[in-house]
């Protein structure tokens, strides 16, 4: 059971955090397609107390994506402290302390997976921001540094002695990246020394990876990544094989082109045209994957920066596929 402050869902299944991705537009959308819990993407703590305003910006969220968790991540203690307090002010169902990012310039600074180089400083980190603020706070970490380093069980008891409620343990370690084969073996061992919620991460790309993934190793939830890129439609597809062992037929071609319109339309007004329009284009393979001639119609979109002309572009492909199915 994913069960942290006020949420209590059995084999829950949540959208993780992703730099650039997870704003509240593709928040929103997995949200209707059927995910539990929404994160943001990770928040950096130092520019949270320096009061930058681009970085303030990415703890907005709405009432109509709940629950929702606001990832913080950075080194120092006291500085992760007054971030938790601020991004406590947004009032997200929980705050997420992130001891997973692989990134160099992230890593170097002693943050995400970095933390994981010294465990007592971690587990007393988590502390300090547990004791600071009154939601429930959780981890997203890793299984360890190398091959070499898995400490994880360990960890994950220092996690839940700091006080966590929650760990997302993604299943590979930070020499990996987000290549390789992600280690489930490792999800059985931690549920046997915590009692609190453990979620599975790494390697979900389909719904029956989701099953797969509950029935090897008894997780409390699943968190998706790049699976929800490539088709957001996941989370519902993941449910119903989950739940009920049902398969979902395909989405409409209709249905999967106007979600990808109404996606950009709605992180829009968050990022400003341009912005929006950019960072938009990761998502068109996703959406777009088995239409024929998708390629041509994706080559189309990257070259422009106006959304009249990339609704023209996606609503007239869409009525090409729709003249061809009836003319076959
Ligand atoms: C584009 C991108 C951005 C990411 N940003 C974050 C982040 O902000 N915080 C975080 O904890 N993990 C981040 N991750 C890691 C994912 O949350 C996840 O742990 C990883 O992709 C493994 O899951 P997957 O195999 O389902 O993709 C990011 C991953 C991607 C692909």
């Amino acid at each position: 059971m994913f069960k942290i402050g006020k949420i209590n869902i059995d084999k829950a299944i949540l959208l993780a955090p992703m730099e650039d991705v997870t704003d509240v537009s593709f928040r929103l959308i997995c949200k209707e397609l059927g995910a539990d819990v929404v994160y943001t993407e990770f928040v950096n703590a130092e520019g949270l107390v320096r009061a930058s305003e681009k970085t303030h910006k990415k703890l907005k969220i709405i009432e109509e994506e709940r629950p929702v968790g606001i990832q913080i991540y950075g080194s120092n203690l006291i500085s992760m402290v007054n971030a938790a307090k601020i991004a406590e002010e947004e009032n997200p169902d929980l705050i997420d302390i992130n001891a997973g990012c692989w990134v160099k310039n992230v890593v170097n600074c002693g943050a995400g997976a970095g933390l994981l180089k010294d465990p007592i400083y971690l587990q007393s980190l988590v502390k300090s921001v547990v004791d600071s603020v009154s939601l429930p706070v959780t981890v997203k970490t890793r299984i360890g540094w190398d091959f070499d380093s898995i400490q994880i069980v360990e960890v994950a008891k220092r996690l839940e002695d700091a006080g966590a409620e929650g760990l997302v343990i993604h299943c590979r370690t930070r020499s990996q990246g987000h290549k390789g084969e992600p280690d489930w073996s490792w999800i059985p061992k931690i549920k046997e020394v915590v009692k609190i919620p453990v979620a599975l991460n790494g390697g979900i790309m389909t719904a029956a990876d989701a099953k797969s993934a509950f029935e090897q190793t008894n997780a409390d939830a699943v968190m998706i990544a790049r699976g929800a890129i490539a088709n957001p439609w996941i989370f519902r597809e993941a449910k119903e094989i989950v739940e009920h062992g049902r398969i979902l037929t395909e989405v409409t071609n209709e249905l999967k082109i106007k979600t990808c319109i109404r996606h950009l339309e709605l992180s829009l007004p968050v990022k400003g045209d341009r912005r929006a329009i950019l960072e938009h284009r990761k998502f068109y393979s996703g959406y777009l994957k088995g239409m024929r001639n998708a390629s041509h119609t994706r080559m189309k979109l990257m070259q422009t920066t106006n959304m009249n002309e990339i609704r023209e572009i996606l609503l007239s492909f869409l009525e090409e596929l729709e003249t061809s199915q009836v003319e076959n």
